[in-house]
């Protein structure tokens, strides 16, 4: 692990304080915690998780960088698209949640400004107090005369009648992990690997965890058999042959579970959300055998999520039939799914693009960079997709036009 970068000697303490506080959660569980329940520790813990512990963590000074980081091109298409669906909606109200560093809503607000919009009602629903801070610092800063048209929501509103808009919102939710081993779902959670929290290892990359495998409860198991199922690849009556001893994987609950509660609450609108992931068919293909689970460090890619808690993302890539079938339940229509750049370039990147700069200069070069990085197959523009589903009128799906590929989200 020695091509990490070492964390300062802050970061190193508040490290080790969240990992007392994940023993003492394991201690008191039994000395086994969900994996799920680790990765919303790691990640939300009130002032010690990865969202939650205050340093800066997006852009180029921090792990990873988000489309809206990478260019207001990116927040230009999504307000364009705001704009066609508040015709339909008949109200200009944006709920957007998790909103990162706010620069996706100072974009949105700033491109619905260009086309004379500016009585916008935008709505953030973020779980991070820190970060709810940055965007007010943001949006005063990139969008000063609009920022008060935003307010913050502790909770998801009781009644939506709006555009839900989310960018590498379900990623960052918490999986559990599962483990097939000889015909036999093991759920795979998180133990202690030292005896007492007193015997922290000092060393940053010395994990006092290790994963624990189980039996899944009867109700887990017969949830990982049904997902699987809907990959299409189980062949014949032994429901496991497909994927073999050893395969492991994600089961993602929680995002099609915010999904439900949103589509349950909205009376009319869209929900468009962007992140990386597939449909169940790539999510669980036998070949596919060590899941997506992945850690973001300093702009590093790792797969120990067990170390740096606290310091590190962790991050899963999103199971779209998932997404596609909570929402069916509760009678959603998926008006669009296809890849990120082929949605972008329906939503007028290009023409966003000749619009932003002078052609030739250097900062026309630059942000034709840029979407170089959001459409392109080898970048962003494949591996992230975009995904919209609405309720309660004729909700405009041009921008999916060029790839629309709903067909293969339910078999
Ligand atoms: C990977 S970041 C993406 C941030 C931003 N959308 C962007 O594109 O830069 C995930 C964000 O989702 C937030 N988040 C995660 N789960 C959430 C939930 N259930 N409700 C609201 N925000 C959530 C996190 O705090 C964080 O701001």
């Amino acid at each position: 692990m020695d091509e990490l970068p070492e964390p300062d000697a802050e970061a190193r303490r508040a490290s080790k304080e969240l990992n007392a506080r994940l023993l003492a959660w394991i201690a008191g569980d039994g000395g086994w915690i969900g994996f799920d329940r680790f990765m919303a520790g790691a990640l939300y813990e009130p002032g010690l998780g990865y969202y939650t512990g205050g340093s800066r963590r997006f852009g180029r000074d921090g792990d990873f960088v988000t489309a809206p980081e990478i260019s207001p091109l990116f927040g230009a298409c999504v307000a364009g698209q705001c704009a066609r669906w508040f015709e339909t909606l008949g109200v200009r109200r944006i709920v957007e949640f998790g909103a990162g560093t706010g620069q996706l809503a100072a974009q949105v607000l700033n491109g619905l400004a260009r086309d004379g919009i500016t009585d916008v009602d935008y709505r953030i629903v973020e779980l991070s107090a820190p970060l709810r801070q940055v965007q007010r610092h943001t949006l005063e800063a990139l969008a000063p005369d609009l920022a008060p048209c935003v307010s913050w929501l502790e909770s998801l509103p009781e009644r939506i009648e709006a555009v839900v808009i989310g960018n590498e919102l379900i990623d960052a939710m918490p999986v559990r992990l599962f483990r097939l081993d000889d015909g036999m779902v093991l759920e795979r959670g998180v133990g202690a690997a030292v005896d007492a929290p007193e015997a922290l290892p000092d060393a940053p990359f010395a994990s006092p965890f290790r994963f624990v495998d189980r039996p899944a409860d009867p109700d887990f198991a017969r949830r990982v058999l049904e997902t699987l199922a809907t990959s299409g690849w189980a062949q014949g009556d032994e429901p496991l042959s497909a994927w073999g001893s050893g395969y492991q994987s994600e089961f993602a609950e929680q995002g099609p579970a915010w999904l439900a509660s949103v589509g349950e609450r909205m009376v009319r609108g869209v929900v468009l959300l962007f992140d990386y992931g597939f449909p169940a068919s790539e999510y669980y293909h036998p070949q596919r055998n060590g899941g997506t689970l992945a850690c973001h460090y300093r702009h590093r890619v790792h797969h120990d999520p067990l170390i740096l808690a606290g310091l590190q993302d962790l991050t899963a890539h999103v199971d779209f039939s998932a997404l596609a079938r909570a929402a069916a339940d509760v009678g959603l229509d998926c008006i669009g799914f296809g890849s990120q750049g082929s949605f972008l370039l329906g939503a007028g990147l290009l023409e966003h693009l000749a619009r932003s700069a002078e052609p030739g200069s250097t900062a026309y070069l630059r942000q034709a960079q840029a979407v170089g990085r959001l459409v392109s197959e080898a970048e962003m523009g494949e591996l992230f997709k975009a995904i919209a589903f609405a309720r309660g009128g004729d909700f405009d799906a041009a921008a999916f036009e060029r790839s629309d590929r709903r067909g293969v989200l339910i078999r």
